[in-house]
């Protein structure tokens, strides 16, 4: 068997995909695995490193953890993405998480660590990697998928810069152009990765994922797996 083949073999072995029936019960079962992690990361470590999908489907999950009960004092924020816009700009994925979840918990503002792109791709990135300069390993990755198989601000068509932890995007397909994204090899280096994937725009990318082709997405390796959570898809 090709090198390729083996990769993309293994690749397909370590993700496991979950369907669920509607909209409720995706969000439910996220907000428990996250729940979960946070409770075994802190049990364990002290404390709990997680990392933001952006974009609108993790809107519903961030609104309920808005009345979960959890150890905030020990939570670590983190996204894998953000977009180049001013701090208040509705389409910030920060601002998103802070206006449905984040500014109603008590996590200390020291561990909410918005990626600062209104500085720009450059600086933010360079900003972001000197954030996560001895950050050990996250303990859950959250992700979404694009309809063109992308995920966080990687690409297709794009390479990760997997010689930095965070590096800009300047020319997006999905806007706005100008991204700071955590990089593949960085978002890999987690415990658990969590896959949020729902409607049906985004069958294509999942049957071609199913398939064994290279979407983007497929380039988040971590040594434990990855999980994807499904609805409004089917998985053939
Ligand atoms: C972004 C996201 C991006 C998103 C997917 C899915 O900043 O746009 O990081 O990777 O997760 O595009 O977006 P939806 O959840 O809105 O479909």
């Amino acid at each position: 068997m090709q090198k390729s083949d083996q990769l993309t073999l293994a690749n397909q072995q370590s993700t496991r995909w979950f369907s669920f029936a509607d909209q409720q019960t995706i969000s439910e079962a996220a907000v428990n695995r996250i729940l979960q992690s946070a409770t075994s990361a802190i049990a364990s470590r002290g404390r709990f490193l997680l990392v933001l999908a952006g974009g609108s489907t993790p809107k519903n999950i961030y609104a309920l953890l808005r009345s979960a009960q959890a150890d905030w004092q020990n939570w670590h924020i983190y996204y894998n993405d953000d977009r180049c816009l001013p701090v208040d700009h509705p389409d910030r994925n920060s601002l998103m998480a802070h206006e449905v979840w984040l500014r109603h918990v008590p996590i200390p503002a020291s561990q909410i660590h918005d990626i600062p792109t209104e500085l720009g791709p450059v600086e933010g990135a360079k900003s972001y990697a000197k954030t996560l300069e001895g950050i050990s390993d996250f303990d859950l990755v959250l992700l979404g998928l694009g309809e063109d198989g992308h995920t966080a601000s990687l690409f297709p068509g794009k390479i990760s810069d997997d010689s930095v932890d965070a590096f800009p995007v300047f020319d997006a397909p999905k806007p706005p152009p100008e991204r700071v994204t955590i990089s593949a090899a960085r978002l890999s280096r987690t415990r658990e990765v969590l896959f949020l994937v729902t409607g049906a725009g985004k069958q294509e990318p999942v049957d071609n994922w199913r398939n064994g082709q290279a979407i983007p997405a497929t380039l988040i390796t971590p040594q434990n797996g990855v999980d994807v959570y499904c609805q409004g898809i089917i998985l053939r």
